[in-house]
């Protein structure tokens, strides 16, 4: 999960409709006051020194706030504005109140020391239409509580322990094989391989339906259904990545109605397939005793969870789908990564040879690591619970906290020529050693709100990129692919332009 924070032409419209309907702003409802505890009825005090530290802020206008100084891509922008503003200062997005963290000690004092005091997330309207109208239905963008813990406890069973890590081999090997059929016959239709995102995308929902769901999909041409969940889930994935208008000026969603009830009815589509396809089939078959897959661990706790620990079916479809649609990170992640090893001169040969050849299993890692960095995909954005601090400055209950992890991971001083694609970096022994991931890079985030797939993102990402390399030479094309800044979402129309060459 990731997200970009603004664009300039939302910006705009944003800007001439909130001049014209200024009378109609309210008192927003990002804005803290009230209890100054957290779910756990503990806070971090407001002021360890008791000295008033006030946190450095551009101008801002009214009704838009700072909304103006974002001309261009936003986490540049964010970073051009840490140079001078400090490695913490406030910004006014619209009516959201927010700080925006650079530092590492900083970073880690949100995340882990402060973990309880910032465990909430942004009340964008986006996410409530998404998610059946309640942004709490959602496991990457619901407040913290009791059910999201519960949620969180049901999902580690499954994805962070040993005990299904056969499921994710076999997924990989059957959709593997499918996936190099369709490449194959695919290359015929020209260098560039027409249809490389899209089978890319239906074999990593494959695995993922495979292994969440023990549900394969072969004859991915004929179904149409198939196709368009696919679809369905990469275009919400693109969605939620990118930032509208109405995330920070609400006021705004009578101008952008069509748009969100576009969203309200993928959604919809998107839920009808999960309980046709797969939750009415499971519920018909079920064996509390023996569950073979996480949709019977959902439907069992629905049936034998303690009452007061019991998830509702609603939630239990959510958190299905949820973690169903996390196959998107996983495609748009491998669609860089086959991006960037084709614009990597030999790149494509040398993983070969390390992996296949020498016997080298690390080697892959790192350039699944150095990828993610690359790519810097932004830190959901975390919200203050309570009234609190960071670095001794006091934070507002109801603070939306943004962490720009992209000035870490493209810092000189901590990276040797952060502009190029070089996995020996996290390899130990000038390149030769083991993996060793250093302390300022943490692409899947710290502490309690800490993404709960990196397993199946390493994993996945893994097996796949191997099975491309040892079938093909990955090269580029004339006018290659240009990857997004800072987003591991490409565009949905977005072609790869590689060019791949069959291995004798
Ligand atoms: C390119 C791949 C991925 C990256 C870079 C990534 C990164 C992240 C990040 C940065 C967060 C926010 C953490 C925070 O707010 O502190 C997150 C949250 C989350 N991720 Fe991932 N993720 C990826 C793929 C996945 C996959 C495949 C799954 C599921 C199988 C997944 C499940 C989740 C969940 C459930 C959360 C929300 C946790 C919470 O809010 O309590 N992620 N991810």
């Amino acid at each position: 999960m990731d997200l970009i924070f603004w664009s300039w032409p939302a910006l705009t419209l944003a800007l001439i409709v909130s001049v014209l309907i200024l009378s109609l702003v309210r008192r927003s409802p990002f804005r803290g006051g009230g209890s100054a505890k957290n779910g756990n009825g503990t806070c971090h005090t407001t002021n360890e020194n008791n000295t008033v530290k006030v946190l450095p802020s551009p101008a801002r206008m009214p009704i838009i706030g700072h909304l103006y100084l974002f001309q261009g891509n936003p986490i540049i922008e964010l970073t051009k504005l840490s140079k001078k503003y400090g490695d913490i200062y406030k910004l006014y997005l619209g009516s959201v109140e927010t700080v925006v963290v650079n530092s590492l000690p900083l970073i880690k004092e949100v995340l882990m020391q402060k973990g309880s005091d910032f465990g909430d997330r942004p009340n964008f309207l986006r996410y409530s239409i998404l998610f059946g109208d309640n942004k709490d239905n959602s496991l990457a963008f619901c407040d913290w509580s009791s059910v999201q813990k519960t949620r969180r406890s049901l999902a580690r069973r499954f994805c962070h322990t040993g005990l299904f890590a056969d499921r994710v081999e076999t997924a990989l090997q059957t959709t593997t094989d499918i996936l190099m059929a369709h490449i194959r016959s695919d290359i015929g239709l020209g260098e560039s391989c027409p249809n490389l995102k899209l089978n890319l995308q239906k074999a990593c929902g494959n695995i993922f339906f495979d292994f969440f769901c023990s549900k394969v999909v072969t004859e991915w041409e004929e179904d149409a259904e198939f196709d368009r969940v696919v679809k369905l889930f990469d275009d919400i994935f693109w969605e939620i990545n990118q930032s509208h208008a109405t995330d920070v000026l609400p006021f705004l969603a009578p101008v952008f109605k069509q748009h969100l009830s576009a969203l309200a009815n993928m959604g919809t589509e998107i839920r009808q397939y999960v309980i046709n396809r797969i939750i009415v089939p499971h519920a018909a078959q079920l064996d509390k005793d023996n569950p073979i897959d996480f949709v019977d661990i959902l439907l069992t706790h629905l049936e034998e969870a303690e009452p007061k620990n019991r998830l509702t079916q609603d939630q239990v479809l959510y958190e299905l789908e949820d973690f169903l649609g996390g196959h998107c990170a996983v495609s748009n992640l491998l669609c860089r990564a086959i991006v960037e090893i084709a614009d990597s001169p030999g790149m494509s040969d040398k993983i070969y040879v390390k992996h296949f050849e020498q016997g080298n299993k690390e080697y892959i890692q790192a350039v699944i690591y150095e990828t993610l960095r690359r790519t810097s995909s932004p830190i959901v954005p975390h919200v203050a619970s309570c009234n609190s601090s960071i670095g001794g400055y006091p934070i507002n209950k109801g603070t939306m906290i943004m962490i720009n992890n992209y000035d870490l991971n493209s810092s000189h001083d901590l990276w040797e020529r952060p502009d190029e694609f070089i996995p020996e970096r996290f390899l130990l022994d000038g390149g030769n050693g083991r993996f060793k991931k250093p302390a300022h890079f943490f692409p899947f985030s710290y502490g309690k709100r800490a993404c709960m797939g990196y397993q199946l993102v390493e994993k996945v990402t893994e097996g796949l990129i191997l099975a491309m390399v040892k079938n093909f030479d990955i090269t580029p094309l004339d006018n290659p692919t240009q990857l997004p800044i800072a987003s591991v979402a490409l565009h949905p129309n977005e072609q790869l332009r590689v060019k791949l060459t069959p291995r004798q």
